[in-house]
């Protein structure tokens, strides 16, 4: 069969069906009725978000001699996000179309008509005449309506410790995880004899109460980040942030993701946070139009200069060499797993018209990425057919190599199934596996069909796993 026609996912709904329908993904609460915007991660959407944290944390940590991990709390001393200013700034301005009540951010719906970054260092009251002059309609009852005036919203969700309900006890789940990185920053620095210029990398859960999450997992309220914070000695920054830069491009490269869909943004100064000498945005072309993917920021000494001030302990670097003192500068990558798991998805999806009209639909994963790697399927429910592939879809296993085994059905909706899982190869045991066909001289060869090209090609059973392990090692 050969391929007549591609489409590649132009709407989010294909992803968020093929996503129900194959178990990535489910939707929070469902015997509840859900709660909105919550999102399961199911067996293969499990294995797929555990593959990226993997995949960042061998490139980001372990095989670099400049950079540890850390796991730090999620939740922090209240002080921290005084001082990292999340209590006074990590707010959006919310506001309420008179007619039909619907909230949104307005800086949300200014930057769609008129471009981002048209809100930055805009305050509220003129954010207001902004809506008004650019006649902003209400996305949800499509007037042109008018707005009430934005209200600061923050976005940090509040619990409380212990069985005291005073605001004594009150903390915030972190909405970043990079602060933890910042408080532990000298204990690391010391302990662990880090010398500047090193990094911190940290994966955890973060919280943020979005006024307007959506686009399946691309906003969300709870969500995972992987984020590095890499010091430096002050003057140096601008050659760390342009390196950066380019290590994050060349690894979302290297994961196969279409280079035609990435473009690097970077900031306006005017539209700089107020801690940041330099900011860029990895962006990817989703079916809902280019967002942000991955943020790196040039974050300057701002941080650890407040956690200075406010915890009153010194976090001062002594440079053993040259005995200079000094807080270092700050880089910092900061990706969501769940917007580079989207990514991943929609770079992956196809429906692919065939010969014959039938269309298949194929999630063209890099290997590294798979939730399966193999695939073992006997042609037919039969012994010793069964026992063979059950054989060696143990030793797949035993060798650490993600597989499925799949008896059920005709093969052509076995294959179909793994297309849709995007796992790289099957691998099929016939008759003539196990001496029992029309052409002895295949006893003992397995076939391994390849996902992408359909391809398939003999392989003896015996070396079939050293085969897939080679591959996948490529
Ligand atoms: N420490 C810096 C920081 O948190 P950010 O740009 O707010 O910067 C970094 O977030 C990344 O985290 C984003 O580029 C995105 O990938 C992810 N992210 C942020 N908010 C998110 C949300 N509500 N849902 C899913 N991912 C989110």
């Amino acid at each position: 069969m050969s391929e007549k026609k591609a489409k590649v996912a132009d709407n989010i709904q294909h992803i968020v069906s093929l996503c129900k329908r194959r178990g990535f993904i489910f939707p929070g609460s469902e015997i509840y009725d859900g709660l909105a915007n919550t999102w399961d991660y199911g067996p293969y959407g499990v294995e797929l978000k555990k593959n990226i944290k993997d995949l960042w944390w061998r490139h980001f940590v372990t095989t670099r001699p400049d950079v540890v991990g850390l796991d730090s709390s999620i939740l922090l001393n209240p002080q921290t996000w005084v001082a990292s200013g999340h209590v006074g700034n990590f707010s959006d301005p919310l506001v309420d179309c008179l007619a039909c009540h619907e909230r949104f951010r307005a800086d949300q719906l200014l930057e769609e008509k008129l471009g981002e970054g048209c809100c930055a260092g805009k305050n509220f009251d003129e954010i207001h005449q902004m809506m008004v002059d650019n006649k902003i309609e209400c996305p949800s009852c499509r007037k042109p309506t008018e707005w009430t005036k934005p209200r600061s919203f923050n976005l940090m969700f509040k619990t409380r410790i212990g069985v005291v309900e005073d605001s004594g006890a009150e903390v915030y789940l972190r909405p970043e995880t990079a602060q933890g990185i910042f408080l532990d920053f000298k204990s690391v620095a010391e302990n662990c004899r880090q010398k500047v210029p090193f990094g911190i990398g940290q994966i955890g859960k973060s919280f943020r109460n979005e006024i307007t999450p959506g686009n399946f997992i691309f906003r969300t309220r709870e969500f995972e980040q992987m984020e590095l914070e890499f010091f430096c000695k002050p003057g140096t920054e601008m050659e760390w942030f342009a390196y950066w830069k380019k290590y994050c491009m060349d690894w979302l490269y290297g994961l196969g993701i279409d280079p035609a869909k990435l473009r690097m943004r970077d900031h306006d100064p005017k539209e700089l946070s107020h801690y940041s000498n330099g900011t860029s945005d990895v962006e990817y072309e989703f079916p809902f139009g280019w967002g942000e993917l991955w943020g790196i920021a040039s974050r300057t000494d701002f941080d650890l200069k407040a956690h200075q001030t406010h915890s009153k302990k010194d976090l001062t670097y002594r440079d053993a060499l040259t005995n200079e003192r000094y807080i270092p500068y700050v880089v910092e990558p900061s990706l969501g797993v769940d917007r580079l798991l989207l990514v991943a998805l929609c770079d992956a999806y196809e429906e692919q018209e065939l010969e014959g009209g039938d269309v298949r639909t194929v999630l063209h994963f890099s290997p590294k990425l798979a939730p399966v790697k193999v695939a073992v399927l006997p042609l037919s429910k039969k012994e010793p057919l069964t026992a063979a592939a059950g054989d060696l879809y143990r030793t797949f296993l035993a060798h650490g190599i993600a597989a499925e085994y799949d008896e059920t059905q005709s093969i052509g909706r076995r294959y179909r199934r793994q297309d849709e899982l995007g796992t790289p190869w099957c691998v099929t045991v016939d008759f003539d596996t196990v001496g029992e066909g029309e052409k002895p001289e295949q006893k003992g060869m397995v076939t391994v069909r390849e996902r992408d090209s359909m391809k398939q090609e003999l392989v003896p059973i015996d070396s079939v796993v050293a085969r897939i392990a080679e591959l996948l090692a490529k």
